[in-house]
This record gives structure tokens, sequence and C-alpha cells, in this order.
């Protein structure tokens, strides 16, 4: 087998600017927190647009609307309510300058954050994606914790994914 080079994608290029954000918090206990919240987020809806028939490119977008749905609530140390759609204005600022981006994907891909604390609300599928990820995250950081495993968007996540082991 030859030498596995890796292609660079987007999600290195967020990855680089998601470093750099974390990287400023003062707190390494938040810090340790916003890396496995944030990156575990990004794997999570990577999944769980993957399961629901999308493709590679798709789950990519939802990977990053992931990483950074929730940059503004670790910066301002609180979850403040305005934190979704504070973080979808700074994720539309970080990302365009890049132009790997159409302006399609910048509004999926900020759509997706400005909606995502709104749990209780059905919106639209990609939304839904990057909101199920979230609480995916919460639930698989400990699934003993019957806090997160509990709640209504887990309950369904266990089901469609045929895991409906307790
Ligand atoms: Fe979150």
């Amino acid at each position: 087998m030859g030498d596995f080079e890796r292609q660079y994608t987007r999600v290195d290029t967020v990855r680089d600017i998601l470093d750099k954000l974390i990287q400023a918090i003062p707190d390494p206990d938040r810090q340790r927190d916003a890396y496995v919240h944030l990156y575990g987020v990004g794997q999570a809806c990577a999944l769980i647009a993957l399961k629901r028939g999308h493709d590679g490119e798709y789950a990519e977008l939802a990977c990053i609307a992931g990483m950074l749905h929730d940059t503004a609530k670790f910066e301002i140390s609180q979850d403040v309510p305005e934190h979704a759609k504070k973080g979808a204005l700074r994720a539309w600022r970080l990302l365009a300058p890049t132009n790997e981006f159409t302006e399609e994907e910048l509004t999926m891909i900020c759509t997706g954050i400005a909606n995502h604390s709104d749990k209780e609300r059905k919106d639209d599928e990609f939304s839904e994606i990057v909101k199920d990820g979230d609480a995916m995250q919460h639930w698989l950081r400990n699934p003993a914790e019957a806090y997160f495993s509990g709640k209504s968007r887990n309950v369904a996540l266990r089901e469609e994914f045929g895991l409906n082991l307790c």
C-alpha cells in the first residue's frame, strides 16, 4: 500500500480557525470543554447527516456547523439566550473570507447555528441535524447519565440508530 496522503479539506480550514478561538479562552477547563463539545458535535452532525442519506459533502457542512455552533457561548462564558444568533453571525464572518464556501452553503451553516438552541421547535432538515448533533454529544459524553440520555431528542436518536438497549 502506498503512502497515505491526507487531503486538506474545509474541515481543516475550520479547525485552524476554531483552534485559535479555543486557545484564546483563558480558563483551561472551559478550553477542554470547548474542544470536546465542539469537535464532538461536529462529528455527531456528520454521522447523523450520513445516517439520513446525505452525501459526504453535505455531512462535511453539517460537521462544520457543529464545530462552530457554540463559539459565542464559550466566548461569553455563559449560556445567554442569544448565543445561537451571535454565533451564526460570527460563523459567517469567519467562513466568508476563506472563499471556500458558496453563499448557499454559508446560509445553510449559519441558519443551522442560528436555530440550534430552539430544540422544541422543528426547523429545516439541516438545522435539525445541528440540534440533534448537539443533543447527541451531550448524551455520548456519558451514556450512563440519565439527564441527557432521557432528553426527547436522544430518545428519538436511539430509535433512529437502533440503539434501544435500555
Ligand atoms: Fe452545544
